[in-house]
């Protein structure tokens, strides 16, 4: 067994680019734009839908994941590595649901869903600051960016310093 099941293959790339997006977007754009700006509403309807987007094939990968047939992870030559390796990968998913949660959190306990989807009318509050799993997010947001700043150094440290072909176990082709 050379690659990883072409699901599962789709489901990283597509969610890379969802979860990378959703950093940078969160970060930079939804953080900074006050509660107060018309955009907002319009904001937090893209960043809630793709965050929760997120969630549903994050724990669908896990489940294709644990039902396919998968490559021996690959070695790195050290056993205490190789066993970091894997649970960096278990990491990976436990921070995105997580970081996914933490969201759902605070727009429940903002009641932002009746305020962004349900068109209440009712105004945003000030700032999210006050709500506790919002502090959960903002910290959760940085451990994931360096959760994943480590995938692709250690991806990229496989596929060019060891020459092990790495990139092509999460590729599509002959398994
Ligand atoms: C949000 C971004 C990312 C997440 C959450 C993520 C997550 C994961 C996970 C959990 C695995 C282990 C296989 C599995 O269980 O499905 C994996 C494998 C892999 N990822 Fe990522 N990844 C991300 C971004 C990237 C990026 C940007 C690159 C490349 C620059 C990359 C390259 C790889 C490669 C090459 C593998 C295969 C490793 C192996 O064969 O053991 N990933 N990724
Ligand atoms: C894995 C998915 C998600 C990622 C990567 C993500 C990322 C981010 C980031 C980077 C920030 C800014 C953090 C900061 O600068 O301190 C943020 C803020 C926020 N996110 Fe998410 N998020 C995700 C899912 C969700 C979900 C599912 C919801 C709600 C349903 C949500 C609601 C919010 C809210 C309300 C804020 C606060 C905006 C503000 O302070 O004005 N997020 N998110």
């Amino acid at each position: 067994m050379k690659r990883y099941h072409p699901v599962l293959v789709s489901l990283h790339w597509l969610l890379a680019f969802l979860v990378i997006g959703g950093l940078l977007a969160g970060g930079l754009g939804l953080a900074n734009t006050p509660n107060t700006d018309p955009f907002k509403l319009f904001s937090l309807k893209m960043h809630m839908s793709m965050g929760t987007l997120i969630l549903a094939l994050m724990v669908g990968r896990l489940l294709v994941r644990f039902l396919t047939k998968k490559p021996p992870h690959a070695d790195i030559g050290n056993a205490l590595l190789n066993k970091g390796a894997i649970a960096a990968h278990y990491v990976l998913y436990a921070v995105v649901i997580a970081m996914a949660a933490s969201g759902l959190a605070i727009a429940k306990e903002a009641g932002l869903f009746a305020i962004v989807f349900g068109g209440s009318g009712e105004a945003l509050p000030v700032d999210f600051s006050h709500i506790a799993p919002r502090a959960a997010h903002g910290v959760l947001a940085i451990v994931l960016s360096l959760t994943i700043i480590g995938h692709v150094l250690a991806a990229l440290y496989h596929q060019y310093i060891r020459n092990d072909s790495l990139f092509s176990r999460m590729w599509f082709g002959g398994r």
